[in-house]
């Protein structure tokens, strides 16, 4: 099993969204996913709760600092991936879940209050290389991207991350009406009527496309996993 984080400090940068596509797409391929919903907005729960049972995803609510290990170690046999969808703020559970990590995905949106809010996230990374020698693997996931033009604060935000040697995900999350819907109506980007959801088909592929980019980047079997090297 591997272990999927979205931190980003800043609230709104688009964490929830990109989690619940991603933890939908890799269901979709067969692997069984379990969220741990740590966001005190409780998205993906409420989402859950509307949709009635998703074929290969379960949802665990009200995730503390004190619970966090335990979810894991329990549901670990019958998960492939654990998808962490943290609240924006930094805090001793976004620490914790980035230590039981096996990538930390960066979701910044193109402007410089996202940009500072990832920021906070790749520090901790370094402190925890340079205290406890481990190097969690991590990538920015842009997100809420204009499907037309670049804008400039988007390019600038692509500038500071090239420079300071940061994975960019090469699929951008656009944004798209889909993306909302979904949370509205529950379901998935699948089971979304075309008719009544402008540019679906647009919204499947790049979701998609995110999620095999995923999941080249972490298999689902990757051993030693992070977490039993910390348990
Ligand atoms: N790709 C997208 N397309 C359309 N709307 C989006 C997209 N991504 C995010 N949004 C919208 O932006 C808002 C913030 O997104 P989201 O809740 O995913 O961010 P978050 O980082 O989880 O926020 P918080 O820190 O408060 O938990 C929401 O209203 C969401 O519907
Ligand atoms: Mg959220």
């Amino acid at each position: 099993m591997a272990v999927i984080t979205f931190a980003n400090t800043k609230g709104g940068a688009g964490k929830t969204t990109a989690a619940l596509i991603l933890a939908t797409e890799l269901a979709r391929g067969g692997a069984r996913v379990t969220v741990l919903d740590a966001d005190p907005q409780r998205w993906i729960s409420s989402w859950h709760g509307l949709s009635g049972a998703i074929p290969n995803i379960e949802v665990i609510s009200e995730i503390t600092l004190a619970s966090i290990q335990g979810h894991i170690s329990e549901n670990r046999r019958t998960t492939d991936y654990f998808v962490i969808d943290l609240a924006g703020a930094r805090n001793s559970l976004l620490a914790t879940a980035i230590g039981l990590s096996d990538h930390v995905l960066i979701p910044i949106q193109g402007c410089s209050m996202d940009a500072k809010g990832g920021a906070q996230v790749l520090e901790l990374l370094g402190e925890i290389r340079r205290t406890s020698g481990i190097e969690i693997d991590h990538s920015v996931v842009l997100t809420r991207v204009n499907s037309l033009v670049t804008t400039r604060a988007l390019q600038v935000v692509k500038d500071l991350l090239a420079t300071r040697q940061v994975r960019v995900l090469n699929t951008p999350i656009i944004e798209r009406a889909a993306f909302r819907d979904i949370f509205d109506w529950g379901g998935t980007l699948q089971t979304l009527d075309p008719q009544r959801v402008s540019n679906l088909d647009k919204a499947r592929e790049n979701a998609r496309l995110f999620g095999d980019e995923v999941r080249r980047l972490v298999p689902m079997r990757r051993a030693p996993s992070r977490f039993s090297r910390a348990a």
